[in-house]
């Protein structure tokens, strides 16, 4: 595999798409889809760890998508504990902390349990960030935050002049990772979906023809020389432009 040059970004985030598409292209049930979905996070992760790349948040599945027919949401949690199971040791033993983002009350009771595993399982681990944003949505996120913010307030612990940009993006999910450099979305859909609104306020974003089972090495290796090609200027100007 070719080497990569250029800067390579730090934190990536993904926007899983396509695995319905792939499914029904093949004549298959979506379950098959998202089950090809969830085996081309291994070869993803795997060339992140290999290109430098510190730290994956991966789009699993989102506040919105519990309307999905019930057959479909049930596949998928069975897919994230499948997950889990078969993957967690490797996990663990590579060095990967895993985590997970989003709304943990609509989980079974066996599913988060297994979650809460796999996070204490991983917890001291520093070399890779993994996290999975399931029952994720940023308006959840971003109204969660600032719910405890006002309770604060309201215990008389923070003054309301206190709340700054800095104090609610404490509160935001992946603040202690670090936010995305990089946005990937597959599948030719150039929307954000509700995730991550506020952390990707100055992210690169990259969209991919692919779809996600068929995003492999080489497609990730296109996103991350179209990385090292931007020059992000967070609204300044760039170092030799006066
Ligand atoms: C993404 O694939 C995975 C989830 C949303 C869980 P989709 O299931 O959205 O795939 P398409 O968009 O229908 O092809
Ligand atoms: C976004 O994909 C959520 C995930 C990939 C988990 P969707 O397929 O749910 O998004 P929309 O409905 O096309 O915007
Ligand atoms: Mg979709």
């Amino acid at each position: 595999m070719a080497t990569l040059t250029g800067n390579t970004p730090r934190h990536i985030a993904i926007i899983m798409d396509g695995n319905g598409r792939w499914a029904k292209a093949k004549r298959l049930p979506v379950a098959a889809g998202h089950k090809a979905g969830a085996e081309n996070v291994r070869s993803i992760l795997k060339r992140c760890k290999q290109v430098g790349v510190q730290a994956l948040t991966l789009y699993a599945f989102s506040t919105e998508n519990w309307q999905r027919p019930a057959l479909e949401v049930k596949a998928l949690m069975v897919l994230f504990s499948d997950y889990l199971d078969q993957h967690i040791q490797t996990l663990k033993d590579e060095g990967v902390r895993v985590r997970f983002i989003g709304g943990r009350d609509k989980f079974q009771a066996a599913l988060l349990k297994k979650i809460e595993w796999a996070e204490s399982e991983t917890a001291h681990n520093t070399s890779f960030h993994l996290t999975l944003a399931v029952d994720y949505g940023s308006k959840w996120d971003i109204t969660e935050a600032a719910r405890r913010l006002a309770e604060r307030v309201a215990e008389g612990a923070l003054n309301p002049e206190a709340i700054t940009e800095g104090a609610l993006e404490q509160e935001l999910a992946l603040y202690d990772v670090g936010f995305p450099d990089l946005l990937i979305r597959t599948s030719g859909e150039y929307r954000i979906s509700n995730f991550l609104l506020w952390q990707l306020a100055y992210s690169e974003f990259y969209f991919a023809k692919e779809l996600w089972p068929d995003f492999d090495e080489a497609a990730l290796d296109k996103a991350l020389m179209s990385f090292a090609q931007r020059q992000r200027r967070f609204g300044g100007r760039d170092n030799n432009e006066k």
